[in-house]
Protein backbone atom coordinates (compact mmCIF):
# COMPACT_ATOMS: atom_id res chain seq x y z
CA UNK A 1 0.00 0.00 0.00
CA UNK A 2 1.39 3.16 -0.95
CA UNK A 3 2.02 5.89 1.87
CA UNK A 4 -0.93 8.35 2.57
CA UNK A 5 0.29 11.58 4.32
CA UNK A 6 -1.49 12.39 7.69
CA UNK A 7 -3.60 15.24 7.38
CA UNK A 8 -2.07 18.16 8.53
CA UNK A 9 -2.27 21.69 9.44
CA UNK A 10 -0.20 22.63 12.33
CA UNK A 11 -1.34 25.99 12.79
CA UNK A 12 -4.32 24.99 13.67
CA UNK A 13 -2.90 21.92 15.83
CA UNK A 14 -0.73 24.23 17.75
CA UNK A 15 -3.68 26.18 18.32
CA UNK A 16 -5.11 23.47 19.70
CA UNK A 17 -2.14 22.17 21.75
CA UNK A 18 -0.85 25.36 23.03
CA UNK A 19 -4.17 26.74 24.25
CA UNK A 20 -6.59 25.18 27.07
CA UNK A 21 -9.08 23.43 24.71
CA UNK A 22 -11.91 24.98 26.33
CA UNK A 23 -10.26 28.89 25.24
CA UNK A 24 -11.13 27.55 21.71
CA UNK A 25 -14.58 25.88 20.51
CA UNK A 26 -12.47 26.36 16.63
CA UNK A 27 -9.71 23.87 17.02
CA UNK A 28 -11.52 21.25 18.98
CA UNK A 29 -14.13 21.50 16.58
CA UNK A 30 -11.40 21.08 13.39
CA UNK A 31 -10.00 17.89 14.92
CA UNK A 32 -13.67 16.67 14.53
CA UNK A 33 -14.19 16.98 11.37
CA UNK A 34 -11.02 15.11 10.81
CA UNK A 35 -12.96 11.94 12.00
CA UNK A 36 -16.42 13.09 10.97
CA UNK A 37 -15.09 13.97 7.13
CA UNK A 38 -13.13 10.66 6.35
CA UNK A 39 -15.91 9.05 6.90
CA UNK A 40 -18.33 10.43 5.31
CA UNK A 41 -16.21 10.01 2.46
CA UNK A 42 -16.10 6.52 2.65
CA UNK A 43 -19.76 6.10 3.49
CA UNK A 44 -20.96 8.16 0.84
CA UNK A 45 -18.83 7.08 -1.95
CA UNK A 46 -17.72 10.50 -2.37
CA UNK A 47 -14.38 10.09 -4.96
CA UNK A 48 -15.65 13.85 -5.87
CA UNK A 49 -15.86 16.97 -2.73
CA UNK A 50 -16.32 20.17 -3.43
CA UNK A 51 -15.03 22.72 -0.13
CA UNK A 52 -16.84 26.03 0.64
CA UNK A 53 -14.48 28.16 2.30
CA UNK A 54 -10.30 27.20 2.39
CA UNK A 55 -8.68 29.70 4.47
CA UNK A 56 -6.29 27.01 6.40
CA UNK A 57 -6.67 24.15 4.07
CA UNK A 58 -7.34 21.82 6.98
CA UNK A 59 -10.61 20.62 5.66
CA UNK A 60 -8.52 20.93 2.44
CA UNK A 61 -6.11 18.04 3.73
CA UNK A 62 -8.73 16.25 5.35
CA UNK A 63 -11.06 15.54 2.05
CA UNK A 64 -7.44 15.08 0.12
CA UNK A 65 -6.25 12.15 2.61
CA UNK A 66 -9.07 10.72 2.75
CA UNK A 67 -10.17 10.14 -0.84
CA UNK A 68 -6.77 8.91 -1.33
CA UNK A 69 -7.11 6.51 1.08
CA UNK A 70 -10.54 5.57 0.01
CA UNK A 71 -10.59 4.94 -3.69
CA UNK A 72 -6.69 5.87 -4.32
CA UNK A 73 -7.98 9.14 -6.45
CA UNK A 74 -10.59 11.74 -6.23
CA UNK A 75 -11.63 15.26 -7.43
CA UNK A 76 -11.85 18.31 -4.68
CA UNK A 77 -13.25 21.68 -6.17
CA UNK A 78 -11.61 24.17 -3.36
CA UNK A 79 -13.45 27.60 -3.48
CA UNK A 80 -12.37 31.12 -1.57
CA UNK A 81 -12.36 34.54 -2.26
CA UNK A 82 -9.07 34.52 -0.81
CA UNK A 83 -5.72 34.08 -2.93
CA UNK A 84 -3.63 33.05 0.17
CA UNK A 85 -6.26 30.99 1.23
CA UNK A 86 -6.11 29.07 -2.20
CA UNK A 87 -2.44 28.96 -2.44
CA UNK A 88 -2.71 26.36 1.18
CA UNK A 89 -4.52 24.43 -0.19
CA UNK A 90 -2.44 24.54 -3.38
CA UNK A 91 0.43 23.55 -1.40
CA UNK A 92 -1.00 21.05 0.10
CA UNK A 93 -2.38 19.17 -3.01
CA UNK A 94 1.46 18.85 -3.92
CA UNK A 95 1.25 16.10 -1.52
CA UNK A 96 -1.38 14.17 -2.85
CA UNK A 97 -0.50 14.09 -6.70
CA UNK A 98 -3.59 11.33 -7.05
CA UNK A 99 -6.10 13.70 -6.23
CA UNK A 100 -7.34 15.98 -9.10
CA UNK A 101 -7.40 19.55 -6.79
CA UNK A 102 -9.30 22.43 -8.77
CA UNK A 103 -9.18 26.01 -7.15
CA UNK A 104 -11.95 28.58 -7.78
CA UNK A 105 -11.71 31.85 -6.84
CA UNK A 106 -14.65 33.77 -6.51
CA UNK A 107 -17.69 35.31 -3.72
CA UNK A 108 -20.69 33.90 -2.88
CA UNK A 109 -24.05 33.80 -4.92
CA UNK A 110 -22.21 34.57 -8.20
CA UNK A 111 -22.57 30.07 -8.80
CA UNK A 112 -18.78 30.01 -10.01
CA UNK A 113 -17.75 26.64 -8.66
CA UNK A 114 -20.50 25.13 -10.89
CA UNK A 115 -19.60 26.95 -13.72
CA UNK A 116 -16.28 25.71 -12.78
CA UNK A 117 -17.55 22.48 -12.72
CA UNK A 118 -19.70 22.92 -16.26
CA UNK A 119 -16.74 24.22 -17.97
CA UNK A 120 -14.33 21.64 -16.73
CA UNK A 121 -16.59 18.47 -16.89
CA UNK A 122 -16.42 17.75 -13.41
CA UNK A 123 -19.78 15.19 -12.46
CA UNK A 124 -21.58 15.78 -9.35
CA UNK A 125 -20.25 15.79 -6.17
CA UNK A 126 -20.63 13.31 -3.60
CA UNK A 127 -19.83 15.13 -0.33
CA UNK A 128 -20.09 19.80 -0.10
CA UNK A 129 -18.29 21.03 3.01
CA UNK A 130 -19.55 24.73 3.32
CA UNK A 131 -17.79 26.81 5.87
CA UNK A 132 -17.05 29.92 3.79
CA UNK A 133 -19.17 33.24 4.29
CA UNK A 134 -21.17 33.03 7.49
CA UNK A 135 -24.21 35.39 7.18
CA UNK A 136 -27.45 33.80 6.35
CA UNK A 137 -27.07 35.34 2.73
CA UNK A 138 -23.73 33.58 1.88
CA UNK A 139 -24.28 30.82 3.63
CA UNK A 140 -27.52 29.94 2.04
CA UNK A 141 -26.21 30.36 -1.29
CA UNK A 142 -23.18 27.98 -1.03
CA UNK A 143 -25.60 25.55 0.41
CA UNK A 144 -28.04 25.78 -2.63
CA UNK A 145 -25.31 26.18 -4.68
CA UNK A 146 -23.83 22.70 -2.90
CA UNK A 147 -27.61 20.77 -3.16
CA UNK A 148 -27.28 21.49 -7.14
CA UNK A 149 -24.07 20.42 -7.11
CA UNK A 150 -24.10 16.70 -5.35
CA UNK A 151 -25.19 13.48 -6.55
CA UNK A 152 -29.05 12.99 -5.39
CA UNK A 153 -27.66 10.61 -2.50
CA UNK A 154 -24.51 12.39 -1.83
CA UNK A 155 -24.63 14.83 1.40
CA UNK A 156 -23.43 18.48 2.93
CA UNK A 157 -22.14 19.26 5.77
CA UNK A 158 -22.17 22.90 7.26
CA UNK A 159 -19.56 23.73 10.10
CA UNK A 160 -20.39 26.05 12.37
CA UNK A 161 -24.17 25.57 13.06
CA UNK A 162 -24.44 27.68 16.09
CA UNK A 163 -25.83 30.73 17.29
CA UNK A 164 -23.02 33.55 17.02
CA UNK A 165 -23.75 37.09 16.64
CA UNK A 166 -23.87 37.89 12.91
CA UNK A 167 -23.69 34.60 11.83
CA UNK A 168 -26.72 33.17 10.37
CA UNK A 169 -25.45 29.45 8.99
CA UNK A 170 -28.97 28.09 11.14
CA UNK A 171 -30.93 30.06 9.49
CA UNK A 172 -29.63 29.21 5.90
CA UNK A 173 -29.30 25.41 6.97
CA UNK A 174 -32.64 24.82 8.17
CA UNK A 175 -34.35 26.81 5.59
CA UNK A 176 -32.45 24.65 2.98
CA UNK A 177 -33.20 21.31 4.48
CA UNK A 178 -37.26 22.72 5.11
CA UNK A 179 -37.70 24.33 1.20
CA UNK A 180 -36.46 21.14 -0.19
CA UNK A 181 -37.43 18.45 2.57
CA UNK A 182 -33.96 17.22 3.56
CA UNK A 183 -32.75 14.76 6.07
CA UNK A 184 -30.86 17.28 8.96
CA UNK A 185 -28.54 15.67 11.31
CA UNK A 186 -26.40 17.45 13.93
CA UNK A 187 -23.32 16.73 15.36
CA UNK A 188 -22.99 18.60 18.53
CA UNK A 189 -19.75 19.95 20.15
CA UNK A 190 -19.70 20.78 23.68
CA UNK A 191 -18.40 24.42 23.59
CA UNK A 192 -21.43 24.99 21.03
CA UNK A 193 -20.57 25.19 17.18
CA UNK A 194 -21.28 21.75 15.78
CA UNK A 195 -21.61 20.30 11.82
CA UNK A 196 -24.83 19.92 10.46
CA UNK A 197 -24.88 17.33 8.18
CA UNK A 198 -28.18 16.96 5.24
CA UNK A 199 -29.36 14.64 2.78
CA UNK A 200 -32.15 14.13 0.64
CA UNK A 201 -34.61 11.96 1.82
CA UNK A 202 -34.43 8.06 1.39
CA UNK A 203 -37.57 6.15 1.44
CA UNK A 204 -37.44 3.71 4.51
CA UNK A 205 -39.85 1.63 2.98
CA UNK A 206 -38.57 0.76 0.05
CA UNK A 207 -41.69 1.60 -1.67
CA UNK A 208 -39.30 3.56 -4.13
CA UNK A 209 -36.85 0.96 -4.67
CA UNK A 210 -34.69 2.68 -1.56
CA UNK A 211 -34.77 5.07 -4.67
CA UNK A 212 -33.97 9.65 -3.01
CA UNK A 213 -37.21 10.35 -2.58
C1 LIG B 1 -13.94 29.63 8.35
S1 LIG B 1 -12.87 29.79 7.02
C2 LIG B 1 -12.76 28.17 6.37
C3 LIG B 1 -11.92 27.24 7.21
C4 LIG B 1 -11.50 25.99 6.49
N1 LIG B 1 -12.56 25.00 6.47
C5 LIG B 1 -10.23 25.39 7.09
O1 LIG B 1 -10.18 24.17 7.25
O2 LIG B 1 -9.31 26.12 7.36
C6 LIG B 1 -13.84 30.69 5.87
C7 LIG B 1 -13.23 30.95 4.50
O3 LIG B 1 -14.28 31.39 3.64
C8 LIG B 1 -13.86 32.45 2.82
N2 LIG B 1 -15.03 33.27 2.55
C9 LIG B 1 -15.73 34.01 3.44
N3 LIG B 1 -16.76 34.62 2.84
C10 LIG B 1 -16.72 34.24 1.54
C11 LIG B 1 -17.53 34.54 0.40
N4 LIG B 1 -18.60 35.33 0.50
N5 LIG B 1 -17.19 34.01 -0.79
C12 LIG B 1 -16.10 33.19 -0.90
N6 LIG B 1 -15.29 32.87 0.14
C13 LIG B 1 -15.60 33.38 1.35
C14 LIG B 1 -12.78 33.19 3.63
O4 LIG B 1 -11.88 33.82 2.75
C15 LIG B 1 -12.16 32.06 4.46
O5 LIG B 1 -10.98 31.58 3.83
Amino acid sequence: MSEIPVPFCFDELNDFFSKPPASDIRSGNTLDAGILLPYLVWAFKADICLEFGVYQAYTSSILMWSMQAVFNNGTLVCFDMDDEALRRAERIAAHFPLISTHLVKGVSGKNVVAKTMKRKKIGKAGLAYVDGGHSFKNAYSDLLESLRLIRSDGVIVAHDYFNKKNYGVVKAVDKLAADHRLQKFIMPHPRGASFAILRRQVDPAGKHGNKVL
